[in-house]
């Protein structure tokens, strides 16, 4: 988000009341926080932005996909960039104000209802009308503050700003209630390596009228 939309949606009266409310919850006197009210009041928004992925965001990424990822192994970082030089404006990390990425979305074009393979880097004819997120992840001191809610709608945004017809994903480590929140529905009697762990769900959103 831009500063200038941070701070129209920030100083208004709502967004006092949601602080009141955020500090009520700190002083124990409310149990439940408010709808949004998290994700706005949270430090890391304050200073946050999504930015496309450049050479320098890869220390930085695997760092956070060392600390998401305990159900599959973690991916080697030429698979991983594989997906970003095949697609680098559909690829996205949030960073703070002092650059450190607290979260990374990587999605390319793709062209089956079958997802790539785990660990292997992506085939050259890959092209297609699908938007595959081939990885969401949001470190884990950042987690439950929004920020994987904003990647996400930028996936959306950008599949919809592209002119892709759906996004398709695997939902791993049980991901599939989060993504179900942004609409996604499970693919029933998909095939899926066996690599992206048990229960994984193959998840669709079309997002054409
Ligand atoms: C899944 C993940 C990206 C969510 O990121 P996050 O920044 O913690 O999520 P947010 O704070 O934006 O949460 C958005 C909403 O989803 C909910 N949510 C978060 N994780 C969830 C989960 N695993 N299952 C169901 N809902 C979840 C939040 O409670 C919040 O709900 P609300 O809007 O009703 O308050 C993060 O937990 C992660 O990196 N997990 C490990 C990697 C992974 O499994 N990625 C999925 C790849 S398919």
């Amino acid at each position: 988000m831009l500063m200038e939309q941070w701070w129209r949606q920030n100083a208004s009266p709502t967004f006092n009341k949601r602080l009141l409310f955020a500090a009520e919850i700190r002083g124990g006197t409310r149990k439940r926080r408010a709808p949004q009210s998290r994700a706005l009041c949270h430090p890391w928004n304050k200073v946050m932005s999504i930015v496309e992925i450049s050479e320098k965001s890869w220390q930085g990424i695997l760092k956070v996909q060392e600390e998401a990822y305990t159900g599959v192994p973690p991916e080697e970082v030429d698979v991983l960039k594989s997906k970003w030089k095949a697609s680098p404006e559909t690829c996205f990390v949030f960073q703070s104000s002092s650059n450190e990425i607290l979260g990374y979305l990587l999605a390319h074009p793709w062209n089956s209802d079958e997802p790539p393979k785990l660990f292997e880097e992506l085939p050259r004819k890959s092209a297609g009308d699908t938007l595959y997120l081939h990885d969401l992840a949001v470190s884990n001191n950042a987690r439950e503050s929004g920020i994987g809610k904003q990647l996400s709608s930028k996936l959306i945004e950008v599949a919809k700003l592209r002119q892709f017809n759906r996004v398709l994903l695997v939902a791993v480590q049980g991901s599939g209630g989060y993504w179900s929140k942004f609409g996604f529905r499970e693919v029933h009697n998909a095939s899926i390596c066996s690599s992206y762990g048990t229960n994984a769900k193959l998840m669709s959103l079309n997002v054409q009228a």
